[in-house]
């Protein structure tokens, strides 16, 4: 291996190497934020909202508040219904809407919501999982 060869050679591709990781490593590091955001408001929109709408709003509503809860816009989901907040960003396990939903909450006041039937495990688990990346929703 003669020094000449090391430096013309191996030493740039070297270079390049880390460099590209340098870059690489640069775009990874800057993407997350703006993009886990706007992942999560597509997750309310696309599937949370939908799910509400489908099953919760005929009560939780326009002019509906059973329970003095609203769950059709942010600040009426924030605010939560005649026990408190129902939804605690990041933690599925305090949010008492999770606890309805999953009928693991008790038998009345509040009962287990939908009141008749329950949500799919998917719905189930699509609103869990949007709480537990912090409850991202549009104003
Ligand atoms: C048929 C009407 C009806 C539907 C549909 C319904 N709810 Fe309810 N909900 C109620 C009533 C009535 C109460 C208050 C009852 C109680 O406290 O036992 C309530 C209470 C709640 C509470 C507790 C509020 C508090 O502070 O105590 C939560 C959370 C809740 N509902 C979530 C939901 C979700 C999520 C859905 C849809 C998956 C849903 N509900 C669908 C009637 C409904």
């Amino acid at each position: 291996m003669s020094k000449q060869w090391w430096c013309g050679r191996v030493m740039p591709v070297t270079l390049t190497f880390v460099g590209a990781i340098g870059l690489g490593a640069t775009a990874l590091l800057w993407q997350p934020r703006p993009v886990a955001a706007q992942a999560n408001t597509d997750m309310y929109v696309k599937t949370v909202q939908p799910i509400f709408a489908n099953n919760c709003y005929r009560c939780h509503g326009g002019d509906n508040h059973r329970g003095g809860l609203q769950l059709d816009s942010k600040a009426n989901i924030l605010k939560g219904g005649k026990d408190g907040p129902v939804v605690v960003p990041g933690h599925p396990e305090q949010s008492l809407l999770v606890t309805l939903i999953r009928h693991e909450g008790p038998a009345d006041d509040p009962k287990p919501m939908p009141p008749k039937g329950k949500l799919s495990d998917a719905d189930i688990a699509a609103v869990t999982a949007w709480i537990k990346a912090g409850a991202v929703m549009p104003d």
